[in-house]
């Protein structure tokens, strides 16, 4: 199994919401690969979070790294050049979503941006499979999504171990994410699972100050042997 070194992708759902800039560019000193904007719907899941004013907000002050948009709404093609002209490098939406994903994926495309599509733990990795060869990402949720600080889903494990050996048989280079629960403890299995862009909320910004120490702590323990 080829997995890419591991990205660390900061979540700013746990950040201090009322200076999401400052945030933004703590995750930027910190030596991040990403940013990762959580969007709720409040119908989806059941809490309320951040619309495109607040993404091009942040991408104000992360200009120099990939801003993911992850749309946890249940239409997300409606709001798809919202999202675009805000400044997200990739929108990710959920399988389970209303609209149908081949549209979404096109409107994502068409917008000239990257296409994620992400699957909640209780969905079958078999949903993926039409899709493969049509995104650029596919997020693996190991927590249930609508907030951050729960505990890592264990048996996510195989389903990731699934979709990987399935994308390596069919000979596509597709980055899996990892979203939900993950730190120096989970970090190792799911990477070594496939997991190459590895989500990371409440283990960084429940640090006050700098993050660079937490994230490469992060960087080596996903690297670590089992
Ligand atoms: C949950 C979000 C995650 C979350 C991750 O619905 O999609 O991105 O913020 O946070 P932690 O790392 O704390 O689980
Ligand atoms: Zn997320």
């Amino acid at each position: 199994m080829s997995v890419g070194p591991p990205q660390i992708s900061a979540s700013l759902l746990n950040a201090d919401f009322a200076r999401l800039g400052d945030e933004a560019e703590r995750a930027v000193r910190g030596g991040v690969d990403s940013v990762h904007v959580d969007v709720m719907d409040g119908h989806f899941v059941p809490v309320i979070t951040i619309g495109p004013a607040g993404v091009s907000a942040i991408r104000a002050h992360a200009a120099q790294l990939p801003l993911h948009s992850h749309l946890m709404v249940s239409q997300p093609l409606r709001h798809i050049p919202a999202f675009a002209e805000a400044g997200s490098d990739l929108i990710v939406f959920h399988v389970e979503a209303d609209d149908d994903p081949t549209e979404v994926i096109a409107a994502i495309r068409g917008a000239g941006r990257g296409a994620g599509l992400a699957l909640n733990p209780e969905t079958s990795a078999d949903a993926m499979l039409p899709f493969l060869e049509r995104i650029d990402l596919l997020l693996v949720m190991t927590v249930h999504p609508g907030r951050g600080g729960q505990a890592f889903i264990p048996d996510m494990l195989l389903k990731i171990r699934d979709l990987r050996d399935e994308i390596e048989r069919r000979g596509l280079r597709l980055p899996i994410g990892i979203d939900g629960g993950v730190n120096l403890a989970t970090i190792g299995p799911a990477h070594r699972a496939g997991g190459e862009i590895l989500v990371a909320g409440s283990v960084l910004y429940r640090e006050s100050g700098e993050l660079a120490t937490t994230v490469r702590a992060l960087r080596s323990a996903a690297t670590e042997p089992a």
